[in-house]
This record gives structure tokens, sequence and C-alpha cells, in this order.
């Protein structure tokens, strides 16, 4: 002790006093070790985990580039996703939703007919379609959601509802379908498998004059300006109180942030200010007319004319159901809500002029995971960010 101090050109203190600045010292070092020591063993432990989590990362991304597997996932996370009841409750009480089906299913199942309902969940459609006396309705669902559901139809004294915990890949029937009935509709229209799964049961037991409901769909991927106080610019077209952030276009992360240009933003209906274009479908489809998964594309291409002019930040996807020439819905952000909101796809902004073609592209690589779904659009001239000045709404007091 006394040679530290002396070491640190203190004085060193007469023997009472040098009794107090030493237990003083041993008191502190004693406290600095078992800092030391408590922090030592979470830092050892970050040093171990680091190398397994990036293993972990690796063998998953392997793993998930095997499309059996993925589907096998998606599947799983679909039944777990369904068994939360939260779920339904949002479902049930979008009125959009509900009116449509109510009216679709009174206009087109008919009394005597043989109805299946894919994914039956808390058995609303089902019990929407036993109204109209129909000679039965399978109701199938594989999320233990099911069981909900039976103990409300026989609540509602619904006899002619027959429930069947199972996957519709593996349900069979002595009898064949009037109509599949199903509510598969994914936020991003594919992303739930409903093509799949519909066009499977519909090979397997739907009459030649049989029908699915709703057949008719309508996706679209629509050039759009972000209002400016929810506009997220990449990191490369930043510019803020005079700091320059474009020589970060260049770096290998930016390649990464250009291709994962799906749902950038946090509340994408409330962000879009306005179309650019006259809206029109990127993709048209009628499962009725259909045999085969493979006969939706998986690049679709675009070319629209631009209506009113300005900035497009990137594009906002949503779609329209069509049950028959008198019910349909949309979700289009200037629509009413439902609760399956818009996705946003983002682009680098682009100043575009009335008359301007704007050529786009969509690419789907996987239809089950949004991730993979790319967007390309080329042209345009750079955007006009909106000054920081203009953007401030505080006061420096
Ligand atoms: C979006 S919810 C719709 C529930 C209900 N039809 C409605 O409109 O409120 C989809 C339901 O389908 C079920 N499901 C999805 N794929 C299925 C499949 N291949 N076989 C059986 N059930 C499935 C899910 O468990 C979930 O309950």
């Amino acid at each position: 002790m006394r040679r530290i101090l002396e070491h640190l050109g203190r004085s060193v203190p007469e023997p009472a006093a040098r009794k107090g600045a030493e237990s003083n010292f041993l008191s502190l070092r004693a406290e600095a070790e078992k800092g030391f020591a408590e922090n030592m063993l979470p830092m050892t432990l970050i040093k171990i985990l680091r190398p397994v989590k990036r293993f972990l990362q690796r063998a998953k991304r392997k793993l998930l580039s095997n499309s059996t597997i993925r589907n096998l996932r998606d599947e799983l996370n679909n039944e777990i996703e369904f068994e939360d009841l939260r779920s339904h409750e949002i479902m049930l009480a979008d009125a959009i939703r509900m009116n449509a089906y109510h009216a679709a299913i009174r206009r087109n199942v008919n009394a005597g007919d043989v109805v299946v309902d894919l994914g039956t969940g808390t058995g609303i459609l089902s019990m929407f379609a036993a109204q109209q006396n129909p000679k039965v309705v399978h109701s199938i669902d594989y999320s233990k959601v099911i069981s909900v559901a039976e103990r409300i139809a026989s609540e509602n004294h619904f006899g002619n509802i027959a429930f069947h915990h199972i996957n519709s890949r593996r349900f069979i029937l002595d009898e064949s379908v009037d109509v599949i009935l199903h509510e598969q509709i994914g936020s991003a229209l594919l992303n739930e498998g409903m093509v799949e799964k519909t066009l499977d049961l519909k090979k397997r037991l739907l009459k030649k004059s049989g029908k699915i409901l709703p057949g008719k769909f309508e996706l679209f991927l629509e050039p759009v300006c972000v209002k400016n106080d929810y506009r997220i610019p990449y990191l490369w077209e930043t510019r803020t109180h005079g700091i320059d952030f474009s020589s970060a276009k260049d770096s290998p992360e930016s390649e990464k942030c250009k291709l994962a240009n799906y749902n950038w933003h946090p509340n994408p209906r409330s962000a879009v200010d306005y179309f650019l274009c006259d809206a029109a479908p990127i993709l048209a489809f009628d499962l009725n007319e259909i045999g085969d998964p493979t006969e939706i594309p998986k690049t679709m291409s675009a070319s629209r004319v631009v209506r009113r002019h300005g900035r497009m930040d990137g594009f906002c996807l949503y779609f329209r159901v069509i049950f028959d020439a008198e019910v349909e819905f949309d979700t289009s952000p200037f629509s009413p809500r439902t609760h399956w909101d818009n996705l946003l796809f983002r682009s680098e902004s682009r100043q575009w002029h009335e008359g301007d073609a704007i050529s786009y592209t969509l690419e789907i690589k996987d239809r089950l995971d949004i991730e993979s779904w790319i967007v390309r659009v080329e042209g345009g001239a750079p955007g006009v960010c909106p000054s920081d000045g203009q953007m401030s709404g505080f006061r420096v007091k």
C-alpha cells in the first residue's frame, strides 16, 4: 500500500490515518474484483454463444432452403397461430370481411348442397352455410380451435355440420362436393397457401358443376408517394442537418437492404399519401378456372402511366376478393379498413411526371414467404427529399 501511494505521488498517511486508508482501499478493491467477476461471466458466455448462434442461423438457413421443410414449418406455424383465439377475434371483428362472406354464402349456397369449409376456425362460415339448409357442411381444421367451433355450433343448435380435426390434404369424402368455402387469404393474398390448398381439394372432391367461394382474386401493386412524416429513406438517401450518407450506397450491407424491400414501414396503410397511377391489377385469377398452382405466374410485370406527378417511394400491395357479380371487397388503403391492412415495398425515391410510364416487376420466389418477394423498378429522376426545415415540428425554447 505504502509503495502504491508513493508511486502515485501521494503522501503516506500517519499510522492511524493509514489504517483507515488501507481499509478503504481494500473495500474498493474487493468491490472492483466483484464487479469484474460479475462482468466476466456474461462476457465469457457471450464469447462462447456468439459462434453457436451464428452456426444455428446458418443451419436454419440451410434447412429452410429445402421447400418441403419450409412448407412443413409454415403449416406448423399456421396451425399454432390459429390455436390462439385472438387471431379469430380480429377476423370476426372485421365487418367488411364478415358482411361479404355472409352475403356471398346466402347467394351461393343452396338447399341440399354438400359444402366443405376449408379451415373453419371458429366455425363461422360453416354456420352461415348451415343456415342455407344444405345436406351437410363438412368443417375442416387442423388447429385445436375446431373444438371451440364444435361447441359453438352445438350451442347454436346446428345439426347439419360435421367437424373434422384434420389437415385438408388428408381429408377424404365418399361423395362429391358442391361448394368449397374458404378464407385462406394471407396479408399478401397468396402467402397463406390459398391456391395450393383449395386446388388440392378441388381436384379430389369438387363436382364439375361445383364452385370455390370466393374464387376470383386481383392483386394490386401500386406506385405510391408516402406522406413526408412517414417516409423512411434508404440510408444512402438520407441527408440530415448537413450530413450526407450517400457513400453508404456502395457498401455490401446496402445490397442486402435493396433486395429486402418488403414491409419496411410499421404502419403502411396510414403512410400512403397517394397513388401515382390509376390502379389496375398486376395479377388476376379465378380458382374456378384453373387446375394447378403452377398456372399462377411467379414473375409479373406492369407498365403504368403517371396520372399524378410526384415522388414515388415504393409500392403498396393490396387485393380484391370477388365472390360473384355483386359481392366483393378490397383492401386498398383508400377503402374502408379490413384486418389485412396493406404491405409496402420500398424503392429508392424517384420523381415522376404526368405521362411518364413506370415499368416494374414483381418476382415471387416462394409464395408463402413474402420476404422472398422482390419488386424492381427502373427509371425516374432521383427523388426530392423533404428538407430538414420542412419537416421540423419542434420548438427550441
Ligand atoms: C384465416 S383462418 C379462417 C377461419 C374461418 N374460416 C373464418 O373465416 O373466420 C384459417 C383457418 O384455416 C385453418 N387451416 C389452414 N390451413 C389448413 C389446412 N390445410 N387444413 C385444415 N385447416 C387449415 C387454420 O388453422 C385456421 O383456423
